[in-house]
């Protein structure tokens, strides 16, 4: 995964835009927007628990995981997210999100940490947040972790049909606990069938700005 550039989506935040892929890592139509309508919006603050085990397929830019951590009211999460393409520091540097989220210094300390501690175990970041970064491939990734809620994050079904097989998401429900939650931008049919198949209850919801439609399943 070379050939990285920067794009600015209409919120005015940075998305990354991979040339062979010819695919983004967020909405066009807004990365920060997209991020906190489709994982904190309709993920986060949907589950309604003091303690969540929070898994998250695709850390990139780790903006997921830093609008987590901002946005716990009072929770305290334990989150992992898997990545099989570490971003280098020289890119993490130049993402605009310190500016655009408007962070105070002690926040821009927090967004490096993110990037800055080591991958393979769980590292508090806050007594209310710790984050477990694995370099691994969705694919080989089997845990016997418990989780409440998923982030399902990675590139879309078009450049990466291999993510949203019904295998994929048999792991993950596996890995969820009961009642837990797994929530995604995408909205494909394909998709929803695949998440139906596996046992998932499926529930359209409407999308961030510019996209229709998003998806949050739920492990009865
Ligand atoms: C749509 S981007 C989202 C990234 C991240 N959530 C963010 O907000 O920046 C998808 C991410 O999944 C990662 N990825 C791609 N294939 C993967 C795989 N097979 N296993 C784990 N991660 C993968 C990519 O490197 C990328 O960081």
């Amino acid at each position: 995964m070379d050939k990285i550039s920067f794009k600015i989506t209409e919120d005015g935040s940075h998305t990354l835009y991979l040339e062979d892929l010819d695919e983004t890592y967020h909405s066009k139509h807004g990365a920060i927007q997209e991020a906190i309508h489709v994982f904190i919006a309709a993920g986060l603050n949907y589950v309604d628990q003091p303690k969540l085990n929070v898994l998250e397929i695709g850390f990139g830019t780790g903006l997921n995981a830093f609008l987590t951590l901002q946005n716990l009211n009072n929770k305290s999460v334990q989150y992992t997210s898997l990545e099989a393409y570490p971003l280098k520091e020289n890119i993490i540097d130049q993402l605009n999100y310190r500016e655009e989220l408007k962070l105070d210094d002690s926040e821009v300390q927090q967004f490096d940490k993110l990037h800055q501690i080591e991958w393979g175990s769980y590292q508090e970041i806050t007594s209310k947040f710790s984050l477990n970064k694995i370099q691994v491939d969705l694919i080989n990734y089997k845990s016997k972790e418990k989780f409440d809620l998923i982030y399902f994050d990675a590139f879309g079904p078009r450049v990466q049909p291999e993510m949203w097989t019904k295998d994929i998401f048999e792991n993950m429900y596996a890995m969820l606990a009961k009642n837990g939650v797994l929530v995604t931008y995408c909205a494909k049919g394909s998709v929803k069938r695949a998440l139906k198949e596996v046992g998932f209850e499926v529930e359209p919801l409407p999308g961030p700005p510019g996209k229709r439609e998003m998806t949050r399943a739920k492990k009865l």
